[in-house]
């Protein structure tokens, strides 16, 4: 059985060799956030496949991201180390679901995470990250929009426009990992320990505990803000590999895991040894039909433009 060094170096052999470039959402386990040529936040990932100049294009994170990167880049080969690695709350919301509520709300725009899946996305007319959310309705300045899948994602772009309508499919869309934090009661906790952190959480963590955060960002602000912050102390609010980044990469800072436990079990699904085999093997490839390619790239391409 190989080592995890042994596996990395092999990996690293294999890109040169095949001209593939490995792309890694901040989740993922340190051993292959480590082999990354690039590590990121949805948004971040999403620029990134935009201009890929490879063949292949390794994707160590979830379906939707890694449908994304093939819409935008359709001459390449996608892989994804593990098709199970699919987010279950891009599951939530059905095409059946948004259709019933475009129907029901004719000529209300409908507005999508990024964690959706590529025949959802085709229906929509703009798609946004939790990076950029608020940027891109802000920008719409609709009064009304059909959005989600994420209800507390919605708490959080209601909270900052507060005079927008927001007519949410499903009716309540929710992260199971990011559910964990509950109110935030363990987070508060640990800021009566070390009153002078930073307690920054994600914005699909429950309203209770965003309202109890000194500050809700998407996980590459997270990593900027503790990165530029004067500050030595964070309690971080979202799942675990994103603390594994910043220990390793932003020296001298000390980050505290709002919960120990807030691991997403389907990133998880992807694992070094995996990695290495797509690598090897070329597959498995992220296909999307051409159809729904075609008319998935619109909204996903409008807000990398609205969001530059
Ligand atoms: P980010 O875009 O903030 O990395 O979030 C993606 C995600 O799936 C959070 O659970
Ligand atoms: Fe999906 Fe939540 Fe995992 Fe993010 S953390 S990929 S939203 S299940």
């Amino acid at each position: 059985m190989s080592t995890n060094k042994e596996i990395s170096t092999q990996i690293n052999k294999l890109k040169k060799e095949k001209d593939a470039v490995l792309l890694v959402h901040n989740y993922q386990v340190s051993e292959i956030q480590q082999v990354a040529d690039f590590i990121g936040d949805s948004l971040e990932l999403s620029r990134k496949a935009q201009n890929i100049d490879a063949k292949m294009i390794i994707f160590c994170g979830v379906d939707f991201m890694a449908e994304t990167a093939s819409i935008l880049n359709p001459g390449k080969k996608v892989i994804i180390p593990n098709p199970a690695a699919k987010c279950p709350m891009a599951a939530q919301l059905s095409l059946k679901t948004l259709l019933k509520a475009k129907e029901q709300n004719p000529n209300v725009p409908v507005v999508l995470y990024v964690n959706t899946l590529a025949e959802s996305k085709a229906e929509c007319d703009v798609t946004f990250t939790s990076a950029n959310a608020i940027q891109i309705i802000q920008k719409l300045n609709e009064k009304k929009i059909i959005f989600g899948p994420d209800w507390n994602l919605g708490y959080y772009v209601k909270k900052h426009i507060p005079d927008i309508e927001i007519i949410p499919v499903p009716a309540h869309g929710f992260c199971n990992t990011h559910r964990l934090f509950k109110n935030g009661d363990e987070a508060m906790e640990l800021k009566k320990k070390y009153p002078e952190a930073d307690l920054i959480v994600h914005p699909e963590c429950e309203p209770g505990f965003q309202d109890r955060a000194d500050y809700v960002l998407s996980t590459g602000r997270m990593y900027r803000h503790c990165k530029e912050s004067p500050k030595k102390i964070f309690i971080i609010g979202t799942e675990i590999g994103m603390i594994d980044r910043m220990r390793r990469e932003i020296p001298g800072k000390t980050f505290i895991p709002a919960n120990p436990n807030a691991e997403c079990p389907t990133m998880k699904r992807i694992t070094l040894k995996n990695t290495y085999e797509a690598l090897l093997n070329e597959g498995p490839i992220v296909k999307v039909p051409e159809e729904i390619r075609l008319k998935a790239i619109k909204p996903i391409e409008r807000m990398l433009q609205m969001s530059k």
